[in-house]
């Protein structure tokens, strides 16, 4: 059945809903964007989210299209609508369309809003029992990851890469250190038991899941460390694990073909995962 989207002030059957061939989110990739989980009807981390948006709008000098509360009732509208009860928001601005030209358009050009739910089975996922493969790639993407921006292409180029090597997802190498996952951030635990993913900076997205599964594994008794960590040092640790908003905590289990501890999902990985969905899904709106 047809979904209905959200796009310029309108909903619409997704047959119907179109942007200009101008958009510069089409022509330049001129656009960033957010995905919220939804969980029994509910968004997680929606506040969270918005904060990110306005980073990533005022990094690029881009307008807000609407403001907080009415996007959340585009959210809510979109979920209704479509019923989602268990799922993905996902959310695009971009700097709306003028005649092709690398300057950006004279302000006043209405930037571009449009939002479309996606439904997939987020809290039970086979992936989370086996565990996950990742192969270690060159990062070849831009040096501002740290805004969202809709330029996905090397991402999904190392997303086909990693399956055609018989992995899952891709763990991306700069200088020698894990960046971060195609769409998701990385973390090894030690094998003294230290929980351990690269510091914010603007080599990687500043992931909300990961806020609250640091603040989780904190206060569960881990210790955890913001520092950079290689591939070697991944292979040798006692778990692995990425997270995202539509992953939540997903474990990795072997790198480059080499098996992460025992091979299967370690202990930290699915405890994390566990109260990471439970707290989720109590502070939902
Ligand atoms: N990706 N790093 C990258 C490069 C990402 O694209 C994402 C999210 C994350 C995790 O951020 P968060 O916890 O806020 O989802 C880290 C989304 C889910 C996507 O592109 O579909």
């Amino acid at each position: 059945m047809s979904r209905t989207v959200y796009v310029n002030g309108a909903y619409r059957p997704e047959e119907e809903a179109t942007v200009s061939v101008f958009d510069r989110g089409f022509l330049f990739a001129d656009g960033v964007y957010e995905v919220t989980s939804v969980l029994a009807g509910r968004l997680i981390d929606f506040h969270a989210h918005m904060a990110r948006l306005r980073r990533s709008l005022a990094a690029l000098s881009m307008e807000a299209p609407a403001d907080e509360e009415e996007i959340l009732a585009i959210h809510r509208e979109l979920v209704t609508r479509n019923g989602v009860e268990e799922g993905m928001v996902y959310l695009q601005v971009t700097r709306g369309a003028a005649d092709r030209d690398f300057a950006y358009p004279a302000a006043g050009t209405k930037p571009s809003l449009v939002l479309f739910t996606q439904k997939a089975a987020l809290r039970e996922r086979p992936m989370a029992a086996t565990g996950m493969k990742v192969v270690s790639l060159p990062d070849l993407r831009w040096a501002r990851r740290d805004i969202k921006t809709v330029q996905l292409l090397y991402p999904s180029m190392a997303k086909m890469e990693a399956k055609a090597r018989g992995a899952d997802d891709a763990w991306m190498v700069e200088d020698g250190f894990v960046t971060e996952g195609s769409s998701n951030n990385a973390y090894i635990v030690t094998q003294d038991a230290t929980l351990v993913t690269r510091p914010l900076s603007s080599a990687i997205l500043p992931g909300i899941t990961r806020v609250s599964v640091l603040r989780l594994a904190a206060e569960d008794g881990l210790t955890v460390e913001e520092r950079p960590f290689t591939i070697e040092e991944a292979k040798a640790a006692r778990e692995a694990f990425i997270t995202s908003a539509s992953t939540f905590v997903m474990p990795v289990v072997s790198i480059d073909g080499a098996a992460i501890g025992d091979g299967a999902p370690g202990p930290h990985a699915k405890r994390l995962r566990e109260i990471y969905i439970a707290e989720a899904e109590a502070a939902a709106i």
